[in-house]
């Protein structure tokens, strides 16, 4: 079984994701994971993620088993990760890696922008998880504070919009909901709800 997860930053959708993991006995690959860590890695040598030849040596360099799974989840890393995810010959570098992890016999779930639409487009369950603006600059923010940031909620909402446009506005695999994904919005869901409504999504798929 393969389950695909996507949705805006903050959504709920890693969260979703890990709980149809553990549920159905999956494994689970956070692909965010593999651009902020492309991200981080052009900040590391003072580059800049938006130029595109610093961007395509540090994805083609990635190795997956060293990424630092506590520094990529700063707000710079995020912001980058979203610069280099834009770039096609980024997406190109990462795409075999994701490809692979999905071919594994067992059962994934994916979590990620493109899963549905462009990694995993014959995915047997789609999910597209959203939630308003404001739930998920409350929920960035306590993540972001619990990780020692300061930052105001204007300010974190403003990143989370234009990171928004990036991800949705570029040309290559831009994030949309595929045609046969099931939407789940969890604005108004605590963390036990959201799994729930997305377990009976799963069931209710599976049937
Ligand atoms: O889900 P996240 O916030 O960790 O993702 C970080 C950035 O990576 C996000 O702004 C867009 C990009 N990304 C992507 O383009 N495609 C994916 N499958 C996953 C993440």
């Amino acid at each position: 079984m393969i389950i695909a997860v996507d949705g805006p930053t903050a959504s709920g959708k890693g969260t979703v994701a890990k709980h149809l993991a553990a549920r159905y006995g999956l494994k689970l690959l956070d692909t965010g994971t593999l651009y902020r860590a492309v991200g981080l890695a052009v900040l590391d040598v003072g580059g800049d993620p938006a130029d595109e030849a610093a961007a395509l040596a540090a994805a083609q360099a990635l190795n997956l088993a060293a990424i630092d799974q506590d520094r990529i989840r700063s707000s710079a890393a995020g912001a980058a990760a979203s610069k280099v995810a834009a770039q096609p010959a980024v997406r190109a570098a990462l795409l075999k890696a994701q490809r692979d992890f999905a071919a594994d016999p067992a059962g994934v779930v994916l979590d990620g922008r493109d899963i549905g639409t462009i990694i995993c487009p014959d995915a047997d369950v789609k999910l597209f998880v959203t939630a308003s603006l404001e739930a998920r600059t409350t929920r960035r923010l306590a993540e972001l504070q619990a990780r020692g940031e300061t930052l105001d909620f204007e300010t974190l909402k403003t990143q989370i919009q234009e990171r928004d446009a990036r991800d949705m506005g570029r040309t290559d695999a831009p994030l949309r909901q595929a045609p046969d994904a099931h939407l789940l919005d969890t604005t108004e869901l605590n963390v036990e709800e959201a799994a729930e409504a997305a377990s009976r999504i799963v069931d209710a798929a599976r049937r």
